[in-house]
Order: C-alpha cells, then structure tokens, then sequence
C-alpha cells in the first residue's frame, strides 16, 4: 500500500493552517460551489468525507446531509473543522486515515474531494472496493480534483479514471475544466424519469 504519509500533511499544516486557501480562494469557492450543485439529491441522510482537512467543504455538505462524518489525520486542521461545524447538527469530526480506519457506513454520498490522488492505483481500487460496501444501493459517489502536476502517486485525471471504472457506478455529472475534474456518479442510474429521492 503506498499513500502519502501522516508526516507529509502534518508539516504541511505546520507552515499555515490553511495551506490551499480554502477559505478564501476564488477557485476553491467556485468549485464548492459546482459540486454542491451537483449533487442529484435535495437531501442525503448519512455522508462521509474522508480527508476533510478544515472543514469548509463539510460545512456546506452538512447543510444537505442529516448525519455527516469528516475525517482527516492531521490533528490541527480536524481541529479548525470541529470549530467550523460545531453548530451544524449530526456532523462528526473524527481522526481517521483511509483506507485502514474506513467506517462502517451506510452512507448513501461519499465525497472524494481532493484526496484519491494521495493513494497508488492498488490502494484507491481499495478504497474503492470500502466506497461500495459501505455505501446504499441508491448512493452517490463524488470525486473532485486538481488536474495539474504533481508529486502524489495519481494525477486527477488517473483517479478518476480509476474511481469511474467501477461498474457499479453510473456517471451523471462529468465536468471537464483546465484546473479541475469533478464527475458524480450514482449506484442505480440516473435517467429520464428516474428522479432522485430527495
Ligand atoms: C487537499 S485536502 C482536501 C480537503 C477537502 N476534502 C476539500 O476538498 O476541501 C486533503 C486532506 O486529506 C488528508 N489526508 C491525506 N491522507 C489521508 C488519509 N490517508 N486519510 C485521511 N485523510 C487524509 C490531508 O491531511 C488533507 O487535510
């Protein structure tokens, strides 16, 4: 299993408690934004977003989701996102690294937000394989990132490929931009007279 290590995003955080301006960037804003929207339900009942890091992103999906559990491995930044969600009610903030620590679920949206580029091609097929049997037959499956060059085992485009080709998932949302990929896909499909639950 190859992933990025703990000691990687501690001393990231280290240097700056928010170090991808996601509580100021335009075009973190921006893609908030598109991915709310993007989700087909009005409503979800239980939500896991592993890798949550401050927590501005839950603080928008607790707006939709009953339960919502948030997860990260660096103490600090779980920190800043119990502060950020603590007056939205059934959000859980919780120390745990994928894929060992997954929980057991079910959760009808999982959001893969800047995190799938972290693992190598066996591990994100893990993780992968945790996402669908932790997941209700009518879930949701998100996944956004960054599509330039780095130094993570994936580029986005490779995780995304890897997440999509799972066949139990239908896509419905494939959003193509220079900076960024964001596609949903849902467990039972989408279609012409198939609308979501709320
Ligand atoms: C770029 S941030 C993404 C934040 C959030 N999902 C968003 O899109 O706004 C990635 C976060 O993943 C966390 N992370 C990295 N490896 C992880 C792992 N194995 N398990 C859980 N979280 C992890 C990092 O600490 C970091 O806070």
């Amino acid at each position: 299993m190859v992933s990025m290590s703990r000691s990687y995003f501690d001393e990231i955080y280290r240097t700056d408690p928010d170090p991808w301006q996601f509580e100021s960037s335009w075009y973190e804003q921006r893609k908030y934004a598109l991915t709310m929207a993007s989700l087909p339900g009005r409503r979800y009942r239980s939500a896991f977003e592993p890798g949550c890091s401050i927590g501005v992103l839950s603080s928008l999906l607790a707006q939709r989701c009953d339960q919502l559990l948030a997860t990260d491995i660096v103490p600090d930044a779980l920190n800043r996102a119990r502060q950020r969600c603590r007056e939205s009610t059934g959000v859980r903030v919780e120390a745990r690294a994928i894929p060992e620590d997954w929980p057991t679920g079910p959760f009808d949206l999982v959001v893969l937000s800047e995190i799938a580029y972290y693992f190598d091609r066996p591990t994100l097929y893990q993780i992968m394989t945790r996402v669908l049997a932790t997941s209700t037959s009518t879930a949701t499956v998100v996944a956004v990132h960054w599509r330039g060059s780095t130094n993570y085992p994936l580029s986005g485009d490779e995780a995304h490929e890897i997440i999509g080709s799972q066949a139990e998932l239908q896509s419905t949302v494939h959003h193509v931009e220079p900076d960024f990929l964001l596609d949903v896909w849902t467990r039972r499909p989408l279609g012409p007279g198939v609308k979501p639950k709320v």
